[in-house]
């Protein structure tokens, strides 16, 4: 088990340059196992550590994977432009460690969203060879039909790909609400879909991606742990 450096531990949480990091013990903000230190050179094994800066419990991470309950009114954009950031939703450790969104969603798509620090698991994530289903729930303009589901299910071409792009699942949940599961994650994709079957988006909300489902008790701009080994676990299942 590797042992590191509180100082060490610190910066690789994301907590500042290394010298912020020595002085935020030195100062006093900084507790293990409720023990205040006063030494930034002290070791300690970082699986399971839990640490405390300034009251506030961190437990260490190697990587960082999490999910937002994404709001309306926020760009994934790192550089927005006409509203704030989802990277503003999260602590200055996080940003600072450089978590990233996996992939997008629009500024008034609200639901789950994946952040991490972690590249080959963004690209693991993302990457259209692996198809990780993700699923959303849609609100249209009007009513569904049967023939519409089918032609999801069938596949439709969007603007700019002459290779039509299918839904894995489509479920009419009500008249005019729509379980649609993707396995890719193209520009804009649920609403190009929608208008290639004459329908309109309304409004729209991720539910799931992957083995991850959003959890009712997490409220819209809060956001949570995850554990990666989970993604692992449901491809190793038969
Ligand atoms: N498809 C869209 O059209 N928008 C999103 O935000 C996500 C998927």
């Amino acid at each position: 088990m590797p042992a590191q450096t509180i100082a060490q531990i610190l910066y690789s949480q994301g907590f500042g340059n290394r010298r912020v990091c020595a002085g935020l013990v030195q100062l006093s903000h900084v507790r293990v196992a409720g023990r205040l230190l006063d030494d930034p050179a002290e070791t300690f094994a970082t699986e399971g550590l839990v640490f405390d800066v300034d009251g506030q419990a961190w437990a260490y991470q190697a990587k960082a994977l999490l999910m937002l309950h994404k709001p309306a009114g926020y760009e994934c954009s790192q550089k927005p432009r006409h509203h704030p950031s989802v990277m503003s939703l999260l602590p200055a450790p996080l940003r600072t460690r450089g978590v990233q969104p996996v992939g997008r969603l629009d500024e008034d798509t609200t639901g789950l969203l994946l952040f991490t620090d972690d590249g080959a698991l963004i690209h693991r994530l993302t990457s259209p060879k692996h198809h990780v289903d993700k699923v959303y729930e849609v609100f249209t303009r009007h009513p569904l039909d049967a023939a519409q589901l089918q032609r999801l299910l069938d596949g439709v071409v969007l603007d700019d790909d002459p290779a039509p792009v299918r839904a894995v699942a489509a479920e009419m949940v009500a008249p005019q609400h729509l379980r649609l599961t993707l396995g890719e994650g193209k520009y804009h994709q649920v609403k190009r879909m929608l208008a290639a079957v004459s329908n309109r988006v309304d409004s729209l909300h991720r539910s799931r991606f992957g083995p991850w489902v959003l959890p009712a008790t997490l409220a819209p701009g809060r956001w949570c742990w995850l554990d990666a080994g989970v993604l692992a676990a449901a491809h190793a299942a038969p």
